[in-house]
């Protein structure tokens, strides 16, 4: 029998590779099939993040929305960062869902959906060398991770305590998916990690020759095929000298730099245990402009992290101002259950976060107005990757601005190169001319 699975997911890129995981163990190994419909769905995964508070309490009113519209025998799960840490607690507050499985345990897919009650949510799980099933969203850009877990101890994130202690991939294991993902036509290649520039530190493996991110990124650009290779999420610390050059240096290597700065502070990045001080991140990141005159600067930051002065703040709308980012992602701080920050006694009240937050906002946006603006009339390649409405299509350039242009379906997966004639604050408008 034909079953059908239906599947949210929420988060980042990793969770995005991790329902990618789970869908190939459940259609490879299980006979299921991908339905876009809950309401024909004989299994509802339910894909979660934790990293702030808003998306776990819309976890229980989205499991009580799919029980008035679920098959009768339809199995409901809960996966990912917030079923790490809520574990048996979901199956307490919501008895309609049969199984909890953390982000570090998503290989137990096939068992877990064959027990009446299943929770595994342990973090100390290595499936760093697991062979999971094929299955990719999209032909053109494969997402591979590098890397499980994170090290860091960042006082804010929950992160740690959702996909446990940093181990990597095994280079040959890694390779191996990049060479199998090129010959079905491939073009662009994501690597992914909590830190991958951090890569190599630790394999479960012990016998591994020694081996740095930069090594792997030269590794798999050599492999043929193989047009470009981008990277998430890199951390400031780790960006030494030999990573920049390759970075500047390798031709596959797309423009664009994830920097998340969390805050500009040197006071504020030391409680947040960052490791960097605002002089090492502005130092790499203008370091990185002059090796790469086009490159593309993107960032996460925290407003109100507890403690936070408007002194501070101004630190960080100061490097905002001289980085100047080409996209940036912006956040109230949210206090997350088993983080150091949560106990922190200074914690800022909400008015202050929501002022702070529309005040750096503004200043991007004004940012953002006069990059775009600056975009007009160049030229850029494009990897086109999506259809739009009304005849449109659109992709990214190499340095990782989002282009649109007339265009059909037989430019998707192809290169093209677009003249930027209607640049808008989040995309660039153009027409193709070769
Ligand atoms: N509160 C607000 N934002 C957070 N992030 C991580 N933890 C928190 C938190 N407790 C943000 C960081 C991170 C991004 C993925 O989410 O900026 O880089
Ligand atoms: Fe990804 Fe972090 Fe959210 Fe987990 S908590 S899904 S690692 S963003």
């Amino acid at each position: 029998m034909d079953k059908k699975l239906f599947i949210e997911t929420l988060g980042c890129a990793m969770n995005v590779r991790d329902s990618e995981h789970m869908i190939a163990e459940l259609t490879d190994k299980e006979g299921y099939s991908l339905t876009k419909d809950a309401k024909e769905a004989d299994l509802i995964l339910i894909n979660t993040c934790s990293v702030r508070e808003k998306p776990v309490h819309k976890l229980f009113s989205e499991i009580g929305a799919f029980n008035k519209i679920k098959k009768d025998d339809a199995k409901i799960g809960v996966c990912g960062c917030t079923a790490s840490h809520l574990g048996e607690e979901i199956l307490k507050k919501a008895p309609s869902v049969s199984f909890v499985l953390g982000a570090r345990n998503v290989s137990k897919i096939t068992k877990a959906i064959k027990e009446e009650k299943f929770v595994d949510v342990d973090i100390d799980y290595d499936e760093s060398e697991y062979a999971f099933g094929e299955f990719r969203s999209s032909l053109y850009k494969v997402y591979i991770n590098i890397s499980i877990g994170c090290d860091k101890s960042c006082t804010y994130c929950i992160v740690p305590h959702t996909r446990g202690d940093e181990i990597s991939i095994p280079p040959s294991i890694i390779l191996a998916e990049v060479k199998k993902a090129v010959q079905r036509g491939a073009k662009e290649i994501f690597l992914l990690g909590q830190n991958v520039n951090n890569y190599g530190k630790r394999f479960s493996d012990k016998s591994i020759k020694s081996i740095d991110f930069s090594d792997l990124l030269e590794q798999v650009s050599e492999i043929d095929g193989v047009e470009r290779i981008r990277f998430t999420s890199p951390h400031p610390l780790h960006m030494d000298d030999k990573f920049l050059k390759v970075f500047a240096t390798n031709p596959k290597i797309c423009k664009s730099m994830h920097m998340p700065l969390q805050s500009g502070s040197s006071r504020v990045l030391a409680r947040m245990k960052r490791g960097y001080t605002k002089e090492w991140f502005l130092d790499r990141a203008m370091k990185l402009r002059d090796m790469v005159p086009d490159v593309h600067i993107s960032t996460d930051i925290i407003v109100a992290f507890p403690g936070e002065s408007e002194e501070d703040f101004l630190d960080t709308l100061d490097v905002v101002k001289k980085v100047r980012f080409e996209q940036m992602f912006s956040f109230k701080y949210s206090p997350r259950p088993l983080t150091k920050a949560s106990e922190f006694k200074d914690q800022i009240p909400n008015e202050i976060g929501s002022a702070r937050l529309k005040e750096l906002q503004e200043l991007h946006t004004t940012i953002l107005d006069e990059i775009s603006a600056n975009q007009n009339q160049r030229v850029f390649e494009v990897l086109f990757e999506e259809l739009k409405s009304g005849g449109m299509i659109a992709g990214r350039s190499d340095n990782g601005f989002l282009v649109q242009a007339k265009g059909s379906e037989s430019l998707l997966g192809k290169f093209a190169k677009v003249k930027i004639t209607n640049p808008k604050r989040m995309v660039l408008y153009g027409e193709i001319i070769e």
